[in-house]
């Protein structure tokens, strides 16, 4: 089997995108620095410099990212002084100035988020994941993440209404139709835009890494084999090991040592792996077995 690419990189993903052409990504999956009123380890970007740090590097995400390609965008406002911060509202609304479509927004729930108690509110128990497009016709292999038809089908698919059995035209005028008897039989069903994942403790040092789940799950949505994924804001190096694993080339940039060492770490172990087949694959091809 072909090896797949890894690159991770140190540096300001600014800079270090400059170094790569124009169209050249399939998929851009990532979580940013969140906004801080304290200083914290990035170097603190405060709530309200937040969309003006992160419209340069969109605007480099927006020229290596393929017209075909897609960018998600994992994000959630925090609290300041007892109120949601809107810089995550006006950071979508400046990207679609800078020439983003913004196709959709997916939920991640949290699934085993821990309990607490806060005096004005409930613990939070979902982040956002913003889709954001080039263009409008991009690549989406859904078949990919179809999930088992699970208890719906027998429950409601016994007791199916007369307008069930029929093509259910839309009352608001959307065009879009459903016919519930069709999924009669299917063993699967296209998912929901809502993910359902627990959060991992991979690292206790490394505060904000999301699920290997995650970026799986875009990946395999927006990409197929071989192409190339790209995580500017990598932390501990997510992003690019589950790429490897799922046979995707990728990208990954932090602006931190550590964590450029921790990243490199994770995926040195497959980056040997696949040196020994490549070797391999070359001893092979020189003894004429293809
Ligand atoms: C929320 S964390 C990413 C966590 C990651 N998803 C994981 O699973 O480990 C954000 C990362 O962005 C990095 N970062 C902050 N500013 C950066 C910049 N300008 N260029 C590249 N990386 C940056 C931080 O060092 C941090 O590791």
């Amino acid at each position: 089997m072909k090896p797949v690419e890894t690159q991770i990189k140190h540096g300001d993903c600014l800079e270090i995108l400059k170094d790569y052409p124009d169209n050249f990504f399939d998929l851009i999956v990532t979580s940013p620095p969140y906004a801080d009123s304290r200083e914290n380890t990035y170097g603190g970007v405060k709530p309200d410099q937040y969309v003006e740090w992160f419209l340069p590097r969109s605007e480099q995400f927006l020229r290596v990212l393929k017209p075909s390609g897609t960018f998600i965008l994992n994000i959630k406002e925090r609290v300041v002084n007892g109120e949601r911060s809107t810089y995550v509202i006006e950071l979508i609304l400046e990207l679609r100035k800078q020439g983003w479509f913004w196709t959709e927004e997916f939920i991640w729930h949290k699934k085993n988020c821990y309990p607490g108690k806060w005096p004005n509110r409930f613990r939070d128990a979902w982040e956002r994941c913003l889709q954001f497009n080039k263009t409008r016709k991009f690549q989406m292999y859904q078949e990919a993440v179809m999930v088992p038809m699970g208890d719906w089908a027998k429950t409601r698919l016994k007791n199916l209404s007369d307008t069930d059995k029929i093509r259910d035209t839309s009352d608001v005028g959307s065009g879009f139709g459903k016919n519930v008897s069709n999924w009669l039989n299917r063993k699967k069903a296209y998912p929901t835009n809502v993910l359902h994942l627990a959060t991992e403790c991979f690292n206790r040092n490394h505060s904000a890494v999301f699920p290997e789940a995650l970026p799986a799950w875009f990946i395999k949505l927006f990409t197929r084999e071989y192409d190339w994924v790209l995580d500017p804001f990598l932390g501990s190096g997510t992003t690019c090991k589950v790429a490897q694993t799922i046979n995707r080339n990728s990208v990954g940039i932090d602006i931190l040592p550590e964590n450029y060492e921790l990243a490199q770490k994770r995926t040195i172990t497959t980056q040997y792996k696949m040196l020994e087949e490549e070797a391999e694959y070359e001893t092979d091809f020189t003894a004429g077995n293809h």
